[in-house]
Protein backbone atom coordinates (compact mmCIF):
# COMPACT_ATOMS: atom_id res chain seq x y z
CA UNK A 1 0.00 0.00 0.00
CA UNK A 2 1.38 3.40 -0.84
CA UNK A 3 1.27 6.39 1.35
CA UNK A 4 -0.95 9.03 0.64
CA UNK A 5 0.41 11.60 -1.81
CA UNK A 6 0.17 15.18 -0.87
CA UNK A 7 0.84 16.47 -5.23
CA UNK A 8 3.46 18.73 -5.57
CA UNK A 9 3.80 22.42 -7.39
CA UNK A 10 6.05 23.85 -8.47
CA UNK A 11 5.54 27.77 -9.93
CA UNK A 12 7.18 29.33 -12.67
CA UNK A 13 7.78 33.53 -12.37
CA UNK A 14 9.70 36.10 -14.01
CA UNK A 15 7.56 39.08 -11.66
CA UNK A 16 5.72 40.04 -8.76
CA UNK A 17 4.34 36.94 -7.80
CA UNK A 18 1.10 38.04 -6.67
CA UNK A 19 -0.68 34.36 -8.64
CA UNK A 20 1.71 32.73 -7.03
CA UNK A 21 0.79 34.01 -3.59
CA UNK A 22 -2.63 33.52 -4.00
CA UNK A 23 -1.66 29.67 -5.00
CA UNK A 24 0.53 29.14 -1.82
CA UNK A 25 -2.50 30.85 0.13
CA UNK A 26 -5.28 28.39 -1.41
CA UNK A 27 -3.03 25.61 -0.31
CA UNK A 28 -2.77 26.38 2.81
CA UNK A 29 -6.20 27.53 3.28
CA UNK A 30 -7.36 24.17 2.36
CA UNK A 31 -8.98 25.02 -1.04
CA UNK A 32 -6.38 23.20 -3.34
CA UNK A 33 -5.36 19.87 -1.39
CA UNK A 34 -1.65 19.95 -2.64
CA UNK A 35 1.93 21.93 -1.45
CA UNK A 36 3.92 24.43 -3.10
CA UNK A 37 7.05 22.62 -2.71
CA UNK A 38 9.29 25.60 -4.84
CA UNK A 39 9.49 29.25 -6.68
CA UNK A 40 12.21 28.95 -9.68
CA UNK A 41 12.43 32.75 -11.08
CA UNK A 42 14.30 33.72 -14.33
CA UNK A 43 14.78 37.13 -12.95
CA UNK A 44 17.02 37.66 -9.70
CA UNK A 45 15.38 40.87 -8.65
CA UNK A 46 11.51 39.17 -9.30
CA UNK A 47 9.35 40.84 -6.53
CA UNK A 48 8.47 37.16 -5.99
CA UNK A 49 11.70 36.49 -4.48
CA UNK A 50 10.79 37.98 -1.49
CA UNK A 51 6.96 36.70 -0.99
CA UNK A 52 8.43 32.83 -1.19
CA UNK A 53 10.85 34.47 1.71
CA UNK A 54 8.02 35.43 3.41
CA UNK A 55 5.69 32.60 2.98
CA UNK A 56 8.71 30.21 3.60
CA UNK A 57 8.89 28.59 -0.07
CA UNK A 58 11.93 27.31 -1.24
CA UNK A 59 13.30 29.86 -4.09
CA UNK A 60 15.71 29.05 -6.87
CA UNK A 61 17.16 31.74 -9.33
CA UNK A 62 17.73 30.88 -13.00
CA UNK A 63 19.06 33.25 -14.70
CA UNK A 64 18.77 32.74 -18.04
CA UNK A 65 21.29 35.29 -18.80
CA UNK A 66 23.78 33.25 -17.80
CA UNK A 67 23.08 31.04 -20.32
CA UNK A 68 24.72 30.59 -23.87
CA UNK A 69 20.91 29.86 -25.60
CA UNK A 70 17.38 28.82 -24.85
CA UNK A 71 17.91 25.34 -24.68
CA UNK A 72 20.53 25.91 -22.43
CA UNK A 73 18.59 27.53 -20.45
CA UNK A 74 15.80 25.48 -20.52
CA UNK A 75 17.28 22.44 -19.86
CA UNK A 76 19.05 23.85 -16.86
CA UNK A 77 15.24 24.56 -15.59
CA UNK A 78 14.24 21.15 -16.39
CA UNK A 79 16.74 19.48 -14.06
CA UNK A 80 16.00 22.33 -11.33
CA UNK A 81 12.19 21.55 -11.55
CA UNK A 82 12.22 17.79 -11.72
CA UNK A 83 14.33 17.87 -8.87
CA UNK A 84 11.31 18.68 -6.83
CA UNK A 85 9.44 16.12 -8.28
CA UNK A 86 6.22 18.04 -9.49
CA UNK A 87 2.80 17.13 -10.62
CA UNK A 88 1.91 20.43 -12.08
CA UNK A 89 4.16 22.65 -13.17
CA UNK A 90 2.53 26.49 -12.86
CA UNK A 91 3.78 29.36 -15.07
CA UNK A 92 2.40 32.54 -13.06
CA UNK A 93 3.92 35.42 -14.90
CA UNK A 94 7.27 33.65 -16.44
CA UNK A 95 8.14 35.47 -19.19
CA UNK A 96 10.12 33.32 -20.87
CA UNK A 97 9.39 31.16 -24.24
CA UNK A 98 9.72 27.83 -23.84
CA UNK A 99 11.71 25.18 -26.14
CA UNK A 100 9.90 22.87 -27.74
CA UNK A 101 11.58 19.79 -25.55
CA UNK A 102 10.70 22.15 -22.47
CA UNK A 103 7.18 21.82 -23.23
CA UNK A 104 6.97 18.36 -24.57
CA UNK A 105 8.87 16.96 -21.26
CA UNK A 106 5.85 18.38 -18.77
CA UNK A 107 2.88 17.94 -21.60
CA UNK A 108 -0.08 17.72 -19.66
CA UNK A 109 1.24 18.88 -16.46
CA UNK A 110 2.25 22.24 -17.32
CA UNK A 111 -0.56 25.52 -17.25
CA UNK A 112 -0.38 28.88 -17.74
CA UNK A 113 -2.92 31.96 -16.59
CA UNK A 114 -3.23 34.39 -19.57
CA UNK A 115 -4.26 37.90 -18.76
CA UNK A 116 -7.06 38.16 -21.38
CA UNK A 117 -9.88 36.25 -23.04
CA UNK A 118 -7.79 33.66 -25.09
CA UNK A 119 -7.87 33.68 -28.11
CA UNK A 120 -8.20 37.09 -27.78
CA UNK A 121 -5.03 39.12 -27.39
CA UNK A 122 -2.27 36.30 -27.09
CA UNK A 123 1.45 38.14 -26.34
CA UNK A 124 2.19 40.90 -24.53
CA UNK A 125 0.56 44.29 -23.49
CA UNK A 126 -3.23 42.47 -23.55
CA UNK A 127 -4.93 45.23 -21.12
CA UNK A 128 -3.57 48.68 -23.53
CA UNK A 129 -4.68 46.27 -26.56
CA UNK A 130 -8.02 45.44 -25.34
CA UNK A 131 -8.56 49.76 -24.31
CA UNK A 132 -7.62 50.65 -27.45
CA UNK A 133 -9.97 48.27 -29.43
CA UNK A 134 -12.53 49.78 -27.14
CA UNK A 135 -13.86 45.96 -26.34
CA UNK A 136 -16.60 46.01 -23.49
CA UNK A 137 -14.63 43.02 -21.72
CA UNK A 138 -11.69 41.75 -21.08
CA UNK A 139 -10.57 39.05 -18.77
CA UNK A 140 -8.44 36.46 -17.80
CA UNK A 141 -7.38 32.31 -18.83
CA UNK A 142 -6.10 29.44 -17.37
CA UNK A 143 -4.80 27.16 -20.31
CA UNK A 144 -2.20 24.13 -20.92
CA UNK A 145 0.92 24.98 -22.67
CA UNK A 146 1.14 22.87 -25.57
CA UNK A 147 3.67 23.82 -29.14
CA UNK A 148 1.21 26.67 -29.29
CA UNK A 149 2.40 29.97 -27.63
CA UNK A 150 -0.61 31.12 -25.10
CA UNK A 151 -2.72 28.46 -27.85
CA UNK A 152 -2.94 25.30 -25.50
CA UNK A 153 -6.43 24.05 -24.76
CA UNK A 154 -8.16 26.93 -22.96
CA UNK A 155 -9.97 25.63 -19.34
CA UNK A 156 -11.26 27.96 -17.54
CA UNK A 157 -11.54 32.33 -18.26
CA UNK A 158 -13.40 34.65 -15.99
CA UNK A 159 -14.42 38.39 -17.82
CA UNK A 160 -13.54 41.43 -16.55
CA UNK A 161 -15.75 44.19 -17.60
CA UNK A 162 -13.94 47.77 -19.26
CA UNK A 163 -14.95 50.31 -17.11
CA UNK A 164 -15.69 54.17 -18.45
CA UNK A 165 -12.14 56.13 -18.37
CA UNK A 166 -10.03 52.92 -17.47
CA UNK A 167 -6.57 52.68 -17.91
CA UNK A 168 -4.29 50.10 -18.71
CA UNK A 169 -3.22 50.14 -14.86
CA UNK A 170 -6.45 50.22 -13.33
CA UNK A 171 -7.87 47.10 -15.60
CA UNK A 172 -4.70 45.10 -15.06
CA UNK A 173 -5.85 45.52 -11.27
CA UNK A 174 -9.04 44.12 -11.54
CA UNK A 175 -7.69 41.16 -14.04
CA UNK A 176 -5.42 40.17 -11.35
CA UNK A 177 -7.93 39.85 -8.86
CA UNK A 178 -9.93 37.74 -10.91
CA UNK A 179 -6.62 36.02 -11.46
CA UNK A 180 -6.42 35.29 -8.18
CA UNK A 181 -9.77 33.58 -7.45
CA UNK A 182 -9.23 31.66 -11.12
CA UNK A 183 -5.91 29.49 -11.16
CA UNK A 184 -6.44 28.61 -7.89
CA UNK A 185 -10.13 26.82 -9.07
CA UNK A 186 -7.98 25.49 -12.01
CA UNK A 187 -5.05 23.85 -10.17
CA UNK A 188 -7.84 22.06 -7.87
CA UNK A 189 -9.70 20.30 -10.49
CA UNK A 190 -6.08 19.29 -11.83
CA UNK A 191 -4.42 18.07 -8.71
CA UNK A 192 -8.20 16.65 -7.74
CA UNK A 193 -7.56 14.54 -10.89
CA UNK A 194 -10.65 16.12 -12.40
CA UNK A 195 -8.74 17.81 -14.97
CA UNK A 196 -6.62 16.46 -18.01
CA UNK A 197 -4.95 17.24 -21.23
CA UNK A 198 -5.71 14.45 -23.56
CA UNK A 199 -5.00 14.05 -26.94
CA UNK A 200 -4.43 17.92 -26.92
CA UNK A 201 -7.91 18.75 -25.69
CA UNK A 202 -9.08 19.63 -21.95
CA UNK A 203 -11.52 17.05 -20.33
CA UNK A 204 -12.95 18.00 -17.12
CA UNK A 205 -14.38 14.83 -15.32
CA UNK A 206 -13.58 12.56 -18.52
CA UNK A 207 -15.72 14.37 -20.75
CA UNK A 208 -13.81 17.02 -23.34
CA UNK A 209 -14.31 20.88 -22.67
CA UNK A 210 -16.22 22.07 -25.94
CA UNK A 211 -14.87 25.40 -24.87
CA UNK A 212 -13.52 27.37 -22.11
CA UNK A 213 -15.61 27.27 -18.53
CA UNK A 214 -16.53 30.64 -17.49
CA UNK A 215 -15.80 31.88 -13.30
CA UNK A 216 -19.31 33.31 -13.49
CA UNK A 217 -21.35 30.47 -14.39
CA UNK A 218 -19.47 28.20 -11.69
CA UNK A 219 -20.30 31.08 -8.93
CA UNK A 220 -23.68 31.38 -10.50
CA UNK A 221 -23.76 27.04 -10.34
CA UNK A 222 -22.14 27.07 -6.53
CA UNK A 223 -25.16 29.95 -5.44
CA UNK A 224 -27.75 28.12 -6.78
CA UNK A 225 -27.02 24.75 -4.67
C1 LIG B 1 -0.55 37.97 -14.67
O1 LIG B 1 -1.37 38.99 -15.16
C2 LIG B 1 -0.62 36.74 -15.54
O2 LIG B 1 -1.83 36.62 -16.20
C3 LIG B 1 0.47 37.01 -16.56
O3 LIG B 1 1.48 37.67 -15.84
C4 LIG B 1 0.92 38.35 -14.73
C5 LIG B 1 1.67 37.90 -13.51
O4 LIG B 1 1.37 38.66 -12.38
N1 LIG B 1 0.88 35.78 -17.19
P1 LIG B 1 1.95 38.24 -10.96
O5 LIG B 1 3.47 38.20 -11.10
O6 LIG B 1 1.38 36.91 -10.61
O7 LIG B 1 1.53 39.32 -10.00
Amino acid sequence: MTAFHTPRLVVLVSGKGSNFEAVVQATRSGQIPAQVVALISNRPQAGALERATRLGIPAKVINHQTYPDRTAFDQALMTTIDAYEPDLVILAGFMRILTPGFVEHYLGRLINIHPSLLPQYPGLHTHARALADQVRQHGASVHFVTQDLDGGPVVLQAAVPIQEGDTAERLAERVHAIEHRLYPLAITWFVMGRLRLEHNRATLDGSPLEGPLRLESMTAEASRR
